[in-house]
């Protein structure tokens, strides 16, 4: 079911598994408009644990529908470990059975995090061919929701929400074990499309919170594509709060 504003699109399906289906159904069509465009399509990929049936979808149901070679993934943010560790945002998507020969990653595992996000931030400036101090402009941003209203790994009340200077940053924040690097809300708000995925009873709370409170300020609510479109594909589980507004 979809539900369209002027600032917004939300699709609610029954479960993870339609979710993922039809959020991966969302990204084939993406893909392939920007591709008979402009020749490529360049994606953010989403870290955490919900995007990982989507990519597994990607990989399966629409590995021969999607043009891999002209799509270039690349991460949301990463945590400073190692590319083997569970925690690893990288190997979750090669576990899912992604393509990684088009994915940028961010090497946090070899680099001190703020070399790794300068190092990253340099790949994206030469992807894009970018004058200094131009954003990049991703075709698309997948973003999840975490329980406390953060975005990649930009938290409540953390100065990386405010960073102008530069796209990507070093993130210590005290409600994660390790180190992060992330793109910035700016570089998140260029984008053509973003699409949040928000899946289970855990995000029910958050979710009712980001979508219809006014006064409130948690960093997914900052998520305004300046000239692009906003989706939320969401399960009904985690829009169980959310009663019949959508
Ligand atoms: C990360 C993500 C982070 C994630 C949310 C939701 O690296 O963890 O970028 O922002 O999307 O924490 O995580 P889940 O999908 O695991 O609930």
């Amino acid at each position: 079911m979809l539900r369209t504003t002027a600032a917004r699109h939300v699709v609610k399906v029954k479960d993870y598994d339609h979710l993922c289906v039809t959020a991966a159904q969302k990204i084939l069509e993406i893909s392939k408009d920007k591709i008979t465009e402009q020749g490529r399509c360049s994606v953010v990929l989403s870290g955490g644990l919900t995007p990982q049936g989507l990519y597994a979808s990607m990989a399966a149901a629409y590995r021969d529908q999607l043009d891999w070679k002209r799509i270039h993934f690349f991460m949301l943010d990463e945590r400073c470990v190692s590319t083997d560790s569970p925690r690893s945002n990288y190997k979750m998507i090669e576990l899912s059975g992604m393509p990684t020969i088009n994915v940028h990653r961010i090497k946090t595992d070899v680099e001190d995090p703020r070399k790794a996000a300068e190092l990253y931030e340099r790949e994206i400036k030469d992807f894009f061919n970018l004058e200094t101090g131009e954003l990049p402009h991703f075709d698309l941003v997948l973003l999840g929701l975490g329980e406390d209203g953060h975005v990649a790994s930009l938290f409540p009340g953390h100065p990386a929400l405010k960073e102008k200077d530069s796209f990507v940053v070093a993130v210590k924040a005290a409600k994660v074990p390790e180190k992060r690097v992330t793109l910035t809300l700016s570089v998140i708000n260029n984008a053509a499309q973003v699409i949040f995925l928000v899946s289970g009873p855990s995000k029910a709370g958050i979710l009712k919170k980001v979508l219809l409170e006014e006064r409130q300020s948690f960093p997914a609510a900052h998520v305004h594509p300046a000239h692009g479109e906003l989706w939320w594909f969401i399960d009904q589980m985690a829009a169980s709060l959310l009663r019949r507004r959508f």
